[in-house]
């Protein structure tokens, strides 16, 4: 066999394996990221307010909070609990939040769809 023929072989055999090692981790990421919503102890301190004080609060507390909703206070999310599950979830009709930014993870909508539904507890 000729040398440039066996280094051509060479070469392809090479770049099967890294962009299937590539492939593959990718694959593998998917598969984390995917399984790492842990939605089993789901309560208000631990999984809706860090979400509100991540993306929200910058806006929504102090003495004038946007759309008066203060999202740093349990008592005023309650209330406004209609207003801001369509906001987040950016349904027709509200205005979509976070303002000027992207939409929630679907793990951070989960978890506070969650909340919502075990019956918005100050936990
Ligand atoms: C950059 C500032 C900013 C951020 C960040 C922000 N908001 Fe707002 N939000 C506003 C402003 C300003 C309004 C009032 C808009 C208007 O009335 O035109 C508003 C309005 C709202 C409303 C009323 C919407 C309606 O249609 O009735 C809700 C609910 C709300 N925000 C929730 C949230 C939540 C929850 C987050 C975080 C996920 C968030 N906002 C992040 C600025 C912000």
């Amino acid at each position: 066999m000729k040398t440039e023929l066996k280094i051509l072989l060479v070469s392809v055999l090479a770049l099967t394996l890294t962009v299937s090692g590539c492939y593959y981790d990718n694959e593998e990421d998917l598969y984390l990221g995917s399984s790492t919503c842990d939605t089993t102890n789901v309560t208000y301190s631990t999984s809706v307010a860090p979400v509100f004080a991540g993306y929200c609060n910058s806006c929504h507390s102090g003495s004038s909070p946007s759309g008066n909703i203060k999202t740093d206070s349990y008592s005023s999310v309650v209330t406004n609990i209609t207003r801001i599950v369509g906001a987040i979830n950016q349904r027709s009709g509200f205005k979509p939040m976070p303002q000027n930014g992207g939409k929630l993870t679907s793990c951070d909508l989960t978890k506070i769809d969650i909340w919502i539904r075990k019956g918005m507890l100050n936990n």
